[in-house]
């Protein structure tokens, strides 16, 4: 098995947080890049969270900062469901500084370099430094093996009753990397919502090990209150499912799609219309995420961050 060369952009985030330790921990994908973008919270942290969870793997992947808005409209956190700080108030050793530059750039640079259809992009924010990468340069899509979206909802969602709150953020940017030519795969809400972290989830990561990234991990964990959404059973590990499809899509049931983004001004602002049964004929072809053998993924999820540092 050759590891898959990796860029993953992020704005952690507790929920990416968790799912960079998964990629960081899996010898399925080589991680060569990591991007922040302002999301969850602002870029302020989500970089320097960014580094420090890194740093924390003891990984040497040099994090690039982009980012800190959408490309259009209001810059939105979600301070409220991640703490101010993005980590659920954690705090952890502070990583080195980021690489210079810009993350769209770092992007670019990497692809330029790449054989054709050989790099995996993961999205776990806003999609704002991968649509600006991919639009600056669009024949860079051609280097691209696949898009692996955290992003949207076939039904509600979670930011407004339409969207989901990546989609919602940067609409415009999910619209420039669905249209840019490269195969995208999307966990959506539905497939996110069925790994649904417990007390049981957490208390079996706590006999896990001790290592400080399982340590950092239960203890976000422990802080983050159980979503609505879920009927307060506890809280959804949106992106680790994105990593997971990269690493083990055994797990996974999957459906081909079309995808497209709502970026207009009204209440649907950020939806994204799955087409499932290509009645319209409209949007990009996708992978759609349906299922996910949770219980195995909480497995594969708590090994891996025993066997980091
Ligand atoms: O809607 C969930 C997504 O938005 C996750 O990626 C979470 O981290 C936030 O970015
Ligand atoms: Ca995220």
């Amino acid at each position: 098995m050759t590891p898959r060369p990796t860029v993953i952009d992020c704005d952690p985030g507790t929920d990416d947080a968790i799912a960079l330790w998964l990629a960081l921990a899996s010898p399925e994908l080589d991680v060569r890049l990591v991007t922040a973008v302002g999301g969850n919270v602002g870029l302020e942290h989500t970089l320097p969270n960014a580094r420090a969870i890194v740093a924390l793997a003891g990984k040497q992947v040099p994090v690039v900062g982009g980012a800190d808005r959408p490309l259009l409209g209001r810059f939105e956190d979600a301070a409220h469901v991640h703490g101010d700080n993005g980590l659920a108030g954690v705090v952890l050793p502070e990583g080195p500084p980021a690489a210079p530059g810009l993350a769209a750039d770092a992007i670019r640079d990497l692809l330029r370099a790449a054989a054709p259809r050989s790099v995996t992009l993961i999205g776990l924010g806003p999609a704002t430094n991968l649509g600006l990468a991919l639009a600056t340069e669009p024949a860079l899509a051609g280097r691209v093996a696949e898009i692996v979206l955290m992003t949207g909802a076939v039904g509600e969602g979670n930011a407004t009753p339409s969207a989901e709150f990546n989609a919602w953020n940067d609409p415009e940017a999910l619209a420039i990397v669905l249209g840019a030519g490269a195969p995208v795969t999307l966990a959506t809400l539905e497939v996110t919502g069925q790994a649904l972290c417990t007390p049981a989830h957490i208390a079996a990561l706590r006999e896990a090990g001790q290592g400080a990234c399982l340590t950092a991990a239960a203890r976000i964990w422990e802080r983050v209150k159980p979503s609505r959404r879920s009927g307060g059973r506890g809280h959804e590990q949106h992106d680790a499912c994105a990593v997971a499809w990269a690493v083990a899509p055994h797990l996974f049931r999957q459906v081909s799609v079309l995808a497209e983004v709502d970026c207009g001004p009204g209440i649907g602002r950020g939806r994204t219309a799955i087409d499932r049964w290509r009645r319209g004929g409209r949007g990009a072809e996708a992978v759609l995420l349906e299922t996910l053998e949770a219980e195995a993924f909480f497995a594969l999820l708590i090994a891996r961050l025993a066997a980091l540092p």
